[in-house]
């Protein structure tokens, strides 16, 4: 039966990210697929993981099953890195968690959760947002809608715009934000806009669904945090999915979580039940490994002081290359490429057509996704001047 399917055509960011490692030109530049990468052009793993992980393998005595929901430990710290520990929905015991594959598995959980309790529910998301939001929300039965979001003239976020699509929104409908550092156009919310859309999800009965895949990249831990806490201050139910991919960097052990802030403690502990539900007929279990190194990190004084400081050089360091990148490329193309530096986390748009964007790839082996949204964290002193000449050939 199966050799009726059709081969399907690569995934647009890591087919490119697949072809860039499979081209010999030694210049090549690979700005695709969201992994921090350190000067030297390596994602590193953390000092403070490391650390954990080697007292895991000393003090580790099973693989049995977690918990359904997962490490309680990562659960908890999770809950407060994101909600801060003196939180009143935290304090109230309004707040639960599952740990999942990742943060995709916390958009997963999350869309099952959105989809059982108001099958009806649209889900308004950004546009652009990050591709696979698509098939992951819709894949459950949602309907999914788009909102302005981002004015790709003024390289800003069309606030207005967004203000005027949400009018359309039926209470019941959620949506989705990107809790910093958006994906894929780095333009994020200011607090007073986070403070209008929480006022606006409060009155119209909107249900907020934030995606918080890059916090302490953007402007530090606290400060990518605002907005959603805002949100949580101002409206009763909130979901969120959290991810420990980039922030921690254990992209490949799959760590993530949804959680869930409902009316009351006996709601959130419901909702829970649900979460776990929905994991059982997908993938049935969390993994461990990765929970329970961020567990340990987020539990741990010493650790997570350890962490703090690793991810705040991180975090110096994309905004350091964001300064470089407007500098050269605005002084190789004559334009003004400002906008770089007032963007958050790993991505911007460079504002490159698909053409030019084909033919950085074709003629120099520069790799960016076709929307040409850049990783700014694979940019280095070392390629930038060549990239910059680059995009000045094509522009
Ligand atoms: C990205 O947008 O590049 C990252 O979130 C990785 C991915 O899975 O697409």
């Amino acid at each position: 039966m199966f050799e009726h399917l059709e081969r399907l055509p690569e995934d647009p960011i890591l087919g490119l990210s697949a072809a860039c490692k499979a081209d010999s030109n030694p210049d090549k530049i690979d700005l695709t697929v969201g992994v921090y990468k350190d000067e030297s052009g390596l994602t590193p793993v953390f000092e403070a993981v490391k650390l954990a992980q080697e007292a895991l393998t000393h003090d580790e005595i099973t693989k049995a099953y977690i918990a359904q929901a997962g490490d309680p430990d990562f659960n908890r710290g999770i809950q407060e890195l994101l909600l801060g520990a003196d939180n009143p929905a935290l304090v109230d015991g309004r707040v639960s968690s599952v740990q999942t594959p990742g943060g995709c598995g916390g958009l997963r959980i999350a869309a099952e959760l959105i989809k059982a309790a108001n099958p009806a529910a649209k889900v308004w998301v950004s546009s652009p947002t990050w591709p696979n939001h698509i098939p992951l929300i819709s894949s459950v039965g949602l309907e999914i809608t788009e909102h302005r979001y981002y004015n790709p003239e003024s390289h800003t976020v069309d606030f207005e715009g967004m203000i005027a699509d949400l009018g359309n929104a039926a209470a019941g409908d959620v949506l989705l934000l990107h809790g910093c550092c958006h994906n894929p156009c780095g333009a994020d919310l200011n607090q007073e806009q986070w403070q209008a859309v929480a006022e606006l999800c409060a009155e119209r009965g909107l249900i907020p669904f934030i995606d918080i895949a890059y916090q302490g990249l953007g402007a530090g831990l606290e400060e990518d945090a605002q907005g959603l806490r805002k949100m949580v201050a101002a409206v009763p139910e909130v979901v969120i999915a959290s991810s420990c991919s980039k922030n921690m960097g254990l992209y490949r052990e799959r760590t993530g979580a949804t959680v869930f802030i409902g009316r009351d403690a006996d709601n959130a502990d419901i909702v829970k039940t649900q979460g776990m539900k929905a994991a059982r007929k997908i993938y049935s279990m969390p993994p461990a490994h990765g929970a329970i190194l961020a567990g340990r990190v987020l539990t741990d004084d010493k650790l997570g002081q350890l962490w703090r400081t690793e991810l705040a050089a991180m975090c110096d360091r994309l905004n350091g290359v964001r300064g470089l990148l407007d500098e050269k490329l605005s002084e190789a193309t004559g334009k003004d490429f400002s906008f770089i530096r007032h963007e958050n986390g790993l991505f911007s748009f460079l504002g490159l057509s698909k053409e030019q964007v084909d033919r950085l790839r074709e003629e120099f082996s520069i790799y960016m996704v076709g929307s040409s949204r850049v990783n700014v964290a694979s940019v280095n002193d070392a390629n930038v001047d060549y990239l910059a000449a680059a995009v000045a050939k094509v522009l």
